[in-house]
């Protein structure tokens, strides 16, 4: 095929505002995060990527109006819990509501389990379940990314990663048809 001019490849689009446009991405995991550890609080979470694999690190991008910024500036550690689509409506509340006014662990039912090697705990519901301990933090724009080792992780056995809730745009989701595979 032969290459497009510049003006041929750009002729179906049109410009969008950056702060809109940055909306279009198609989708993000999903995980709730626990920091503290008398004081425990619960904070669903899209804004989670990989940093390294080798060291396993694991970022988060916490808006600083949150409780649980405050909380992961406080600790050493927190963890990273992988909902699946059955835990849809426990990952909204957590979503929507501050644990400066409710307690969300107990609120939503769902179990902490004293951390291995951390002070967090993680959540029993969750199919996988990460500790993190704190390396780096830094702020971006509007959030704080707080990356975190990976230094234990447990995973259910029979994990379904097809079962495993994504969102964007007010809409979750588990993930959708195989293309191809590499
Ligand atoms: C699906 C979903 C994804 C969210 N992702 C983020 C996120 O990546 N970063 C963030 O700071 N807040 C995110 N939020 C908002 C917080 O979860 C929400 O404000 C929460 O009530 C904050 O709790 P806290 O005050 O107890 O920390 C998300 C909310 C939902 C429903």
């Amino acid at each position: 095929m032969l290459p497009l001019s510049s003006d041929e490849s750009m002729s179906n689009k049109i410009e969008m505002n950056t702060v809109r446009a940055i909306r279009t991405f198609p989708s993000f995991p999903i995980a709730l995060v626990v920091v503290g550890k008398e004081e425990k609080n619960i904070i669903t979470v899209s804004l989670v990527h990989i940093f390294s694999f080798n060291p396993p690190l694991v970022g988060i991008g916490i808006s600083p109006c949150r409780y649980s910024h405050e909380l992961l500036h406080r600790y050493p550690d927190f963890t990273v819990n992988i909902p699946s689509k059955d835990l849809v409506e426990e990952t909204l509340y957590c979503g929507v509501k501050s644990g400066k006014e409710v307690d969300k662990l107990e609120e939503t039912g769902l179990t902490a389990i004293s951390g291995q090697r951390v002070e967090a705990p993680t959540l029993e519901e969750c199919p996988v379940c990460f500790e993190c301990r704190k390396v780096q933090n830094f702020d971006t724009g509007d959030h704080t990314w707080f990356i975190g080792e990976i230094v234990s992780a447990y995973v259910d056995e029979s994990y379904d990663r097809e079962r495993a809730l994504i969102y964007w745009a007010g809409e979750f989701r588990t993930i959708g048809e195989l293309i191809r595979s590499r």
